[in-house]
């Protein structure tokens, strides 16, 4: 089955074609990154703009690169939600105007954290149940799937996604938008040396960094006003491991209360930390009866290649939408 993507709900537009869920023949990305770094953040009405211009230019990009035409593709898979509601509509507008005018594709709505979590199809076939941990700059959740599409949600952030804690960290750091690379790049330079608070949280699988954010902004104060110094190589190095200690605290607890879990996967654009993947590797040694996963690299921020993998399987299971599909921007996962 060919299928073609479409992303749009963020500061990414999108589109990808995507063979039998695992090849895929064409992924083309064309970031607002660039503009928002002057704002320190995404501007939702830029965005949409910056969408609208993209948004034919880039499908064209996908069809062409993957060496296919429009009557080739079996089918148009969109990001229909969650995200910002002006973004979302380019792409569900673009996706049904393409599906319709190709006679009538077949139109795939897909859930942007599904797209994450299916992004691991991309390199080997996932074994449920699992559990999958989607790390982002809009989500951070634990999502049990007992079966392919079925997702039920174990625990979430109660304030800020901790790619949105990255962003933050960096900019009172003074390190621009977006932070998480340039922090993970730091932190390997650096070591956990300074104290940070840890995050306190109701739900047994619940996570919350705004705390660790506010704490890092206090530090610096504190150094400032007592003068005292600190590297940014440090302070990146104990943000990150504060964060990532936050966080697979929870996977642990999560694996340890489900047995029969076969799988841990990793989806968002915080998949693609160095810090987050070494202990995606620790925990391979620690459980060796299950399988641990994360993305292709290309695949860990947003992308067009998981909305289309994603939709084949929502297709294969009949969940097709007609002319009628809007946006749904704070779409629950079902
Ligand atoms: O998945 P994504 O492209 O967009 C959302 O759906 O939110 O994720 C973007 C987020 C940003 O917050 C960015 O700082 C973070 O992913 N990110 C990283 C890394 N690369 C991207 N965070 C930590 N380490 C990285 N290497």
């Amino acid at each position: 089955m060919l299928v073609i993507g479409i992303e749009s709900s963020c500061d990414e537009t999108a589109a990808a074609v995507v063979r039998d869920k695992k090849e895929i023949l064409s992924s083309v990305i064309a970031s607002q990154i660039d503009t928002h770094k002057a704002f320190g953040g995404v501007v939702p009405e830029v965005a949409s703009r910056i969408h609208v211009e993209n948004i034919s230019g880039v499908i064209q990009q996908a069809i062409d690169e993957a060496g296919i035409s429009m009557e080739d593709v079996d089918a148009v898979a969109v990001t229909a939600g969650p995200g910002l509601v002006g973004c979302l509509h380019v792409g569900v507008q673009g996706a049904k105007t393409l599906a319709a005018v190709w006679n009538k594709k077949p139109l795939i709505p897909v859930h942007h954290l599904a797209g994450h979590i299916y992004a691991n199809e991309l390199v080997t076939d996932l074994q449920f149940p699992l559990v999958a941990l989607v790390v982002s700059g809009g989500n951070s959740e634990l999502v049990y799937m007992k079966d392919e599409n079925s997702f039920e949600i174990l625990g979430q952030t109660q304030d800020d996604a901790i790619g949105e804690a990255y962003d933050k960290v960096a900019r009172v750091m003074g390190l621009g938008y977006p932070g998480g690379p340039v922090i993970d790049k730091l932190a390997q330079q650096g070591e956990a040396v300074y104290d940070l608070p840890e995050p306190k949280t109701q739900g047994r699988y619940d996570f919350s960094f705004s705390g660790l954010k506010s704490g890092v902004l206090q530090f610096i104060k504190r150094c400032e006003r007592k003068g005292q110094t600190f590297t940014q190589e440090d302070l990146a190095a104990s943000f990150q491991k504060a964060a990532l200690d936050e966080v697979f605290a929870r996977v642990k607890l999560v694996l340890e209360d489900h047995p029969e879990v076969k799988q841990f996967v990793v989806g968002g654009g915080v998949s693609a930390n160095s810090g987050l993947r070494a202990r995606v590797d620790e925990l391979r040694q620690e459980y060796p009866d299950k399988t641990f996963t994360v993305p292709p690299m290309r695949c860990c921020t947003d992308n067009a290649a998981m909305i289309a993998v994603a939709g084949e399987i929502a297709a294969e299971q009949g969940r097709v939408a007609d002319a009628r599909l809007t946006a749904d921007p704070g779409g629950e996962i079902c």
